[in-house]
């Protein structure tokens, strides 16, 4: 598939059928999203893969508001990375979006739950994830991509929708 028509094709998808990833496909998919760049090639992100239902069920719940695409998951991953860099967040942000084109390739539906700056009932979403995983102090939690074969049906995006006011030349 064309880097294009990947790109058009990735929908978030929130409801997953009970079928489980090869491993070998989510293998492709961690290994190559770790190619990603990073500010200073530091490359602070670590990934938690979680497939225990209870453990996915302990994360939805500190987000339940939010969440819910969480719970017909066969996969979630967790994206962190070591808040020492700079640029923790745009090193996460762009392994996180190459999860999401890479699940597409291998005929994967993925959602996006942001967990960096939430709150749920007054709480720091990322901390309660932190509590819950066991995730060093020093790592920041930016958000859980969910994984698995789509449920459900949703149109391509096309480039009618780009608001071409958005690209400026030169100067603004
Ligand atoms: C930074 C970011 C945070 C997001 N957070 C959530 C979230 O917490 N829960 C959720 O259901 N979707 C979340 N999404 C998915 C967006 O709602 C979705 O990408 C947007 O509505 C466009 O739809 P599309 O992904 O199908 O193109 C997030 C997406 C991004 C990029």
């Amino acid at each position: 598939m064309e880097l294009t028509d990947i790109i058009e094709k990735r929908r978030s998808i929130r409801d997953f059928r009970d079928i489980p990833i090869p491993n070998e496909t989510l293998e492709k998919i961690l290994n190559y999203a770790l190619l990603a760049p990073s500010g200073r090639n530091a490359k602070p992100v670590d990934l938690i893969v979680l497939k225990d239902k209870e453990t996915i069920t302990k994360v939805m719940n500190a987000r339940t508001n939010n969440f819910g695409f969480l719970k017909t998951a066969p996969v979630c991953i967790v994206v962190t990375a070591d808040e020492e860099s700079s640029t923790w967040c745009a090193d996460a942000s762009i392994v996180a979006s190459y999860i999401q084109l890479l699940a597409v390739n291998y005929g994967l539906g993925s959602c996006w739950g942001q967990v960096h700056g939430r709150y749920f009932n007054d709480k720091s979403v990322e901390e309660e994830i932190k509590r819950i995983l066991s995730i060093p102090e020093n790592f920041r939690v930016l958000s859980i991509v969910s994984l698995g074969y789509a449920n459900e049906e949703k149109a391509p995006h096309t480039l009618n929708e780009v608001n071409k006011s958005k690209i400026h030349y030169d100067h603004w």
